[in-house]
């Protein structure tokens, strides 16, 4: 399928979940407003890829961070979605493969990923149906 759509009224804030999208897994964590004050907050001097928060998510739906679940050292799928996943030194997300550490709004903050987590293109239908591609 060229674009998925997705229902997240059932995610509450501080879920997170997974959606298939062009045989990739894409991440869509809801954040508290804790957790986006640390995304907005954090120090991006010396960042590998230094992107604000305000770059990585959209206006009216900030809330929603949505990324393509997928390493950019070399392609695994990274922990840290889901309850009880391994989040990694930035409460964010963990790659197990070589050992890269993304914080929580996906920003590579350790070990060889090149880049942050992608973000795809997307557009929010309502309050909480988004078409992701
Ligand atoms: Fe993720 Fe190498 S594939 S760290």
């Amino acid at each position: 399928l060229a674009s998925v759509e997705v229902n997240l009224s059932q995610v509450a804030p501080g879920q997170g979940i997974k959606v298939s999208w062009r045989g990739k897994p894409v991440f869509i964590q809801h954040l508290t407003p804790e957790q986006m004050a640390e995304a907005q907050n954090a120090d991006l001097s010396g960042l590998r890829d230094a992107q604000t928060f305000e770059e990585r998510t959209q206006e009216g739906h900030r809330q929603y961070l949505i990324q393509v679940g997928v390493c950019t050292h070399l392609g695994c799928i990274p922990s840290g979605t889901a309850a009880g996943e391994v989040k990694g030194d930035f409460n964010g997300w963990f790659c197990p493969c070589h050992g890269s550490h993304y914080d929580n709004a996906g920003r590579i903050r350790k070990g060889p990923a090149p880049t942050n987590l992608e973000v795809p293109e997307y557009t929010f239908l309502s309050d909480t149906n988004v078409r992701i591609g």
